[in-house]
Order: structure tokens, then sequence, then C-alpha cells
């Protein structure tokens, strides 16, 4: 193995990846298992939790709710099965639809703060106790998000949550990088995914096809690439801090958004 293999070569390493069943998470636990890790896939109910490791190879699926915390804390019980865990991927999310601060309800605020601010802080906590109990100089990954440090109308909820998983992830960095455990986070661009499918259903909730077309139009035009981002391009930035290839950056915010912001 030369050291380009070597940099990113994950066999035997026990990783979990929250959110698995679709999108981004999905497509993060394929590329771990491409190389080599042996992959949890956790998302919040049964049957796509059990599809998502169905077509994986070797993938173990176990379903557990991020906003709470002992279901997370058992999801940690039944990775240790197979061993230390090295690898921690929080990719639950979720997204309401567009409202400003003065029409936003409280439903929606909870939501989001639950799954996306508190499910990744959750997550994070219950990583670092099984790799500090294990002495393992593991890997924390946090998906952030473009939204959480630049303002969008409409957005605030969302963007509040994914501001504070990039403090929670400078913080948490500087607590247990003593211990050789890394934190970082990948903020995307957009990419097509479940999760932004709301900006273009109709009323009755179908796909707005002449919508769709406009709307992905318009996100791509806005990237010095001219595209949208892709879950690969993401799974591949995932990849990049779950493995050695990074082993000297931590409690960072990796951007993957097609330059559309450059901070
Ligand atoms: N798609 C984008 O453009 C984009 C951009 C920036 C950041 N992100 C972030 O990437 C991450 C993945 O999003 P995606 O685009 O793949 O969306 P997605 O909707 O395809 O996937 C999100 C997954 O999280 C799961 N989930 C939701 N609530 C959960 C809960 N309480 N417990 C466990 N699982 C739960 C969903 O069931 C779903 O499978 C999210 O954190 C999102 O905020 C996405």
């Amino acid at each position: 193995m030369n050291r380009i293999e070597s940099a990113f070569d994950l066999t035997g390493r026990v990783a979990v990846v929250t959110g698995a069943a679709s999108g981004i998470g999905l497509e993060t636990a394929s590329v771990l298992t491409e190389a080599g890790a042996r992959v949890i896939v956790s998302d919040r109910d049964d049957e796509a939790t059990m599809r998502a490791a169905d077509s994986l190879d070797g993938a173990v699926p176990f379903a557990a709710d991020v906003t709470d915390r002992s279901a997370v804390s058992a999801l940690a019980d039944a990775a240790e099965s197979l061993g230390p865990i090295s690898i921690w991927v929080n990719s639950a999310g979720v997204i309401t639809t567009r409202a400003v601060v003065s029409e936003m309800t409280e439903e929606a605020l909870d939501l989001l703060i639950g799954v996306n601010l508190k499910g990744t802080f959750w997550g994070a906590a219950e990583a670092v106790r099984r790799m500090t109990a294990t002495k393992t100089a593991g890997s924390i990954v946090n998906l952030s998000s473009f939204g959480g440090e630049n303002a969008v109308e409409g957005l605030s909820g969302y963007a509040i949550t994914k501001a504070g998983v990039n403090m929670l992830t400078r913080t948490l960095a500087k607590e247990v990088g003593p211990a050789g455990i890394r934190v970082n986070a990948v903020a995307p661009g957009f990419v097509e995914t479940n999760m932004v499918t709301y900006q273009y259903r109709d009323e009755a909730g179908h796909i707005d096809e002449k919508r769709r077309t406009a709307y992905l139009e318009m996100m791509a035009s806005g990237s010095p690439l001219k595209r949208i981002g892709t879950t690969t391009d993401i799974a591949l930035a995932i990849l990049y801090l779950a493995a050695d290839a990074s082993g000297f950056t931590t409690g960072q915010i990796l951007r993957p958004n097609g330059g559309t912001s450059m901070v």
C-alpha cells in the first residue's frame, strides 16, 4: 500500500453514520464502506435504516432517533459490539419550510434545535465518551451548512443550529485534542437531496419539474463552478476528515460549496 492508499484506508475501523438512510449520510456510509470501514448505519426509522444497510456491503443497521439521548447511547453500544468506535459522522438533519423570524412556530424551532443541534451534540458527546474510554484516536465529523455562516432570509432557525454545530465542533476539538481525538465539520453548499425538495413541491406535495429545473439552475448559477454539489462531493470531503489523510486537522470547517462563499 503506498502513502496515498494508506492515508485513506479505513480497513477494520468501526464507523457510525447517523441520518444514513438518505442523501449525504447514505453516500457517506457507502464511501466509508468502500474505504474498508465497518459501518453502522443509523436513521430514525427501522425500515429506512434496514433498507440502507441492505444496499451496502457488510453494513450493520441500528435505528435511533438522535433527539433521544438514550437511543444515541444504545447506538454507540451496538457499534462497540463490533469493536472500538473510530469514526462518528453526525449527518442526521432537518430543515423546515422557510419562515421569517416573526412568523416562526415554536414547533418548527424545537424540531430544528432538537435534531440538528441537540442530535449532533449527543452524537459527538457519545463518540467522545467511547473513544476516550477505549483510548481510540478517532475522528468525529459534524454536518454543518453554508447556512451556518451566511444569512439567508427565512432560514434563521436552520442557520442558528448550524452555527451552533460550528462552535460545538471547535469547542470539542479543544477539549479532546490532547486525547488524539479530532473533531471537524463539513459545511456543504447546495446538494439535491430529500431535504431540499420542499423548495419545489406543489401544494399537493408533488415535485413540480418546471420549478425544480428553475431552482437547480438558480442554485448552480450562484457558484463559481456553475454547478450544484453531489452527495459524492460531500462524502469524499467527509472521508478526508475521517481518514488519517487529515491527521493534523481539527476544529476546522471544511466547505465543499463550489466557491459559493469564500471565508
Ligand atoms: N442537501 C443540502 O443541500 C445540504 C446543505 C448543507 C448541509 N446539509 C446537511 O447535510 C446533512 C444531511 O442532509 P441531506 O441533504 O442528506 O438530507 P436528507 O433528508 O437526504 O437526509 C437526512 C437524514 O436525516 C434523518 N433524520 C432526520 N431526523 C432524524 C432524527 N431525529 N434521528 C435520526 N435521523 C434523522 C432523515 O430521516 C434523513 O434520512 C444534514 O445535517 C443537512 O443539514 C445538507
